[in-house]
């Protein structure tokens, strides 16, 4: 490329406005002399950069965003979408609505490989005209845990060690997996063929949460979100990922950038499953579980739109290290389940993002409602970046008022009719645990290849973990399918006897045939 005199390109200032007359050296006493300290073009420009990170995410630090919009089919399965729900952006046939997605992997930090036996997150915000819609999940449909207060220890397991700051992660990870028998189903499914998907663009995504869809009656049904590639879904075995790797630790990143710069459009159905809203005693697990799947047989998948990512971010920083997705953001016609995963991360993510990105994070134009109107009476904070529309009168910042201000939206609020709920304040494990049985399912119903897959990469792991580690997730795999614990045993060395008398875990509570399964193990 020829070098060019830049006479025909924009001038450099910097943030007031000044021209930049000379960007390669300081104000100082003569050539060789001190640094003056009013030296304000350079003062200014290093401690911007001294700033310029924020802190990453607690989890899924690194990850890459896209932009694009989700079309609606106007129906669920062939029904109009209003018999089950009355948010706007399902109603119409072709109605377009903008979104954001953000693919991520969960225990490294920003700069960790995406080639991770790992879970991948995706988000996705949806910039709806009655306001924001995120919908946060990974690519396996279901979870380690079920309650939100073992979080941050799930969490501190899968990170470093905090003193030498280690990276053990089989010992740390099967250490707190083998004293949580609900993650068997998480874990058949990270260390099968689809713990490591070939790209962000060959994955699926879930809502993983149970949520609720209220109609115009105000009637409720539990949902859960399933997103299915266009592309289908591909994965890498172990030795694929550690080959890429050693080339490129943003694979991920790269393959979704460059796809969607050639016009190669990455495209996701989403469908649903629904569920009369209750307990549903029926089942033998609960529809509020999030370490369980809901039978497809059962409860079929309906489809009601399609995403298609269009554009990449114009700048990494503001439209990916910034976004900020949460459970909380739901729009009119979505609701909350009782899921105790949902509500725990429903606070978690803007408490977060309050300290990771600041106070006023609603107010970075990608987090903003930008289809919909915003008239807060919320004012100040460090990083103010605007003043919200406050109707009126801008002297009144509060509500209610008679000079003027903004008023509450119109009486009464949209109807609800979800159950009624009598109990007890309690500290207590759902009832109907059943931690093994999809576990076992999900590895019978596995093809001969993947079996094997799974067990050479659970060998490998736990083979890492000390012998009493190995000998409680053994017992786990044997309760599940004697054929899961035999195989994954044998590779350890370890058989039905060696495990046979361990007792359950405290606090522990297991049905009739799990007695009898761990009574009669092998
Ligand atoms: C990110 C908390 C469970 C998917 C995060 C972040 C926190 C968090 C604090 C960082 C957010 C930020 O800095 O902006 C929790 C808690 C959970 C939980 C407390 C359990 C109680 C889950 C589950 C899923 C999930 C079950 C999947 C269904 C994600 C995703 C992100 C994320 C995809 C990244 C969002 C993004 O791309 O910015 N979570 N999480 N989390 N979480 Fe969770």
């Amino acid at each position: 490329m020829t070098e060019k005199n830049g006479e025909d390109r924009p001038v450099l200032t910097n943030r007031q406005g000044h021209p930049v007359h000379d960007n390669q050296n300081q104000r100082t006493v003569g050539s060789r002399g001190p640094a003056t300290l009013e030296n304000y073009q350079f003062l200014e420009k290093i401690s911007h950069f001294d700033r310029e990170r924020v802190p990453e995410r607690v989890v899924h630090a690194r990850g890459a965003a896209a932009f694009g919009y989700f079309e609606a089919y106007g129906t669920v399965g062939g029904t109009p979408a209003a018999r089950y729900t009355r948010a706007k952006l399902f109603q119409t046939k072709g109605k377009r609505t903008d979104v954001a997605l953000r693919f991520s992997t969960v225990a490294g930090g920003r700069d960790s490989s995406e080639l991770a036996r790992d879970p991948r997150g995706f988000a996705v915000k949806f910039y709806t005209e009655d306001g924001n819609w995120d919908l946060v999940g990974n690519n396996l449909g279901v979870f380690f845990i079920r309650d939100a207060i073992k979080f941050p220890d799930l969490i501190h397991s899968q990170k470093p060690d905090p003193v030498t700051f280690e990276r053990q992660p089989a010992n740390r990870v099967f250490d707190f997996i083998s004293q949580t028998p609900e993650s068997m189903l998480m874990i058949t499914l990270l260390f099968s063929p689809r713990g490591i998907p070939a790209d962000y663009r060959h994955q699926q995504g879930f809502g993983v949460n149970t949520y609720k869809w209220v109609n115009a009656a105000g009637e409720t049904r539990l949902v859960k979100y399933h997103w299915s590639p266009k592309l289908g879904v591909r994965s890498l075995t172990a030795e694929q990922a550690a080959e890429l790797q050693a080339e490129d630790l943003g694979h991920h990143t790269k393959d979704l950038y460059d796809a969607i710069e050639r016009g190669d459009h990455p495209e996701w159905e989403l469908r649903v499953q629904l569920m009369d809203d209750h307990d549903h005693p029926e089942l033998d697990f609960d529809p509020l579980d999030d370490t369980k799947v809901w039978p497809e047989n059962d409860f079929p998948l309906l489809p009601v739109g399609r995403l298609v990512l269009d554009r990449t971010p114009r700048n990494f920083f503001a439209e990916s290290e910034q976004l900020a997705f949460g459970t909380g953001v739901l729009v009119d016609g979505l609701d909350f389940s009782d899921d105790k995963m949902l509500v725990g991360r429903t606070f978690s993510y803007s408490d977060t993002q309050r300290h990771r990105v600041g106070p006023n994070y609603l107010q970075i134009p990608v987090n903003q409602a930008k289809n919909a109107e915003v008239r807060t009476n919320q004012r100040d904070g460090a990083m103010t970046y605007h003043v919200d529309e406050a109707g009126t009168n801008p002297h009144v910042n509060y509500e209610p008022s008679i000079t003027g201000g903004l008023r509450e939206a119109d009486h009464p609020a949209p109807d609800e009719q979800g159950p009624e709920i009598v109990g007890r304040l309690t500290r207590a494990r759902i009832e109907r645990t059943n931690d093994y049985r999809q576990a076992g399912e999900r590895f019978l119903l596995s093809e001969p290849w993947e079996q094997d897959d799974l067990v050479k990469n659970l060998v490998g792991a736990l083979g890492q973990c000390d012998r009493a580690i190995r000998e409680r997730m053994v017992w786990h795999l044997f309760m599940a399918e004697d054929e899961y614990g035999r195989r994954v045993g044998e590779g350890l060395g370890i058989t039905a006897d060696d495990v046979r008398d361990l007792p359950p875990l405290p606090g522990q509570t297991l049905t009739q045939d799990e007695l009898d399964r761990a009574a009669d193990l092998g």
